[in-house]
């Protein structure tokens, strides 16, 4: 799991005027909403000792630890201490991180790392969110398995017709061959355009609105953004767009919770959001139904332990990217965590941890940086490696 990338945390109309505990990359959050309706999003480790802040309650601008009442405010600064007398001055070491936080496309998302803002990798944009013409539907899954085998399996474009097999034809004697893809390269990811041959299965509605009675061309853009988001966007006609956003949260090792903004520029009637929801549960549920006997569980620390075919080579560019993002020390040392698991309790470092020591939590240990690449020229970086692929 990486810090320092943009992850949703929660649906915004979940969050209200109760505070809601989240646990992300291994971690606990709790995020509320001020009296002016700003989400803050902070450690769920109340400083005080360790109680759980999410079990507590939203006191106007704060959180209020549920053990001993100590109110936090949004920047994570505890602002009260009921049993101190009123002459004894709050230390500044009674405070938790706090992770930056916004609202898009109807999701919560923070921050969790310590960069400043100018660095900070940009959310997965999802452009027709809010647009004239497109409707939008949202579906929030949770799966025992790793994100990066979720990811891979999006962007796998030769398992259509074996896992859904409910609405992709499976030509016996005439598999669909993969064409060698054309990757292009973006400053956060990857993505490709591939056509295939239609879906059997087509909501009579879809078929309306194609311009041709049997489309037979499906074309599909696919990528990922970050560590642990993708889009697909699906043109099952030249009338019908769906463009769907995958925001996937590592949870835990192995855990998974997936928001799916899905958008349709056609079927715009609120009456079909059912069948939208339907359709992609399906499928959902399908790839999940491989995805969670995939042994590892987590990606093989070196690709011989799998076999890698021409059809594979994206996933073998994600993988590269992920290397490079654990060599500027994003990525979390897992086996350090699983080792103090019972003795400590971290925080992900939150930017104020850049400009101020004296914390009480430890950070979440990170693998360390391989030398002379650094998270400022990690964008330089990326561009680098493109234009070197370029050349
Ligand atoms: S543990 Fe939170 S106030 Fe004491
Ligand atoms: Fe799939």
């Amino acid at each position: 799991m990486f810090i320092n990338f943009w992850y949703a945390a929660e649906q915004s109309e979940n969050v209200t005027d109760k505070p809601v505990g989240v646990h992300m990359l291994g971690q606990d959050f709790v995020l509320f909403r001020d009296t002016s309706g700003q989400v803050h999003c902070l450690s769920n480790v109340c400083a005080h000792r360790g109680a759980a802040l999410a079990g507590g309650k939203v006191n106007g601008d704060c959180i209020e630890c549920p053990y001993h009442g100590w109110q936090y405010n949004g920047g994570g600064q505890c602002t009260t201490i009921p049993a101190a007398s009123k002459d004894v001055k709050i230390p500044k070491r009674a405070r938790v991180d706090s992770y930056p936080t916004t609202e898009r496309y109807g999701l919560i998302f923070a921050f969790l790392g310590d960069l400043p803002e100018s660095e900070r990798p940009p959310i997965m944009e999802c452009k027709e969110y809010g647009q004239e013409g497109w409707r939008a539907t949202t579906i929030v899954f949770d799966w025992d398995f790793d994100y990066k085998r979720s990811i891979e399996n999006a962007l796998d474009a030769a398992h259509n017709e074996f896992v859904h097999t409910t609405h992709v034809d499976k030509k016996e004697g005439d598999p669909f061959r993969v064409p060698p893809l054309d990757l292009i390269d973006h400053d956060w990811g990857t993505s490709f355009h591939i056509e295939m041959p239609a879906p059997a299965m087509f909501e009579e509605k879809m078929r309306d609105t194609a311009d041709r009675a049997e489309p037979s061309i499906f074309h599909i853009y696919a990528g990922y953004h970050g560590v642990s988001s993708f889009w697909t966007f699906i043109e099952p006609t030249p009338k019908f767009i769906r463009r769907q956003h995958f925001y996937e949260t590592p949870v835990d090792v192995g855990k998974t919770r997936i928001f799916t903004v899905d958008m349709r520029n056609n079927m715009r009637d609120p009456k079909d959001d059912e069948r939208m929801v339907y359709m992609d549960t399906l499928v959902m549920n399908e790839d999940a139904k491989v995805l969670l006997g995939i042994r590892p569980v987590l990606q093989p620390t070196t690709n011989i332990k799998e076999n890698f075919v021409q059809s594979d080579s994206h996933m073998a560019h994600y993988r590269e990217k992920l290397k490079e993002w654990e060599a500027v020390g994003w990525r979390i040392d897992q086996d350090e965590v699983d080792r103090n698991k019972m003795k400590v309790a971290y925080a992900i470092s939150s930017p104020a941890r850049r400009t101020s020591k004296n914390w009480t939590l430890d950070p979440v240990p990170l693998v360390p940086a391989k030398t002379g690449v650094t998270t400022s020229n990690i964008a330089n970086l990326d561009r680098n490696v493109r234009e070197r692929k370029q050349e």
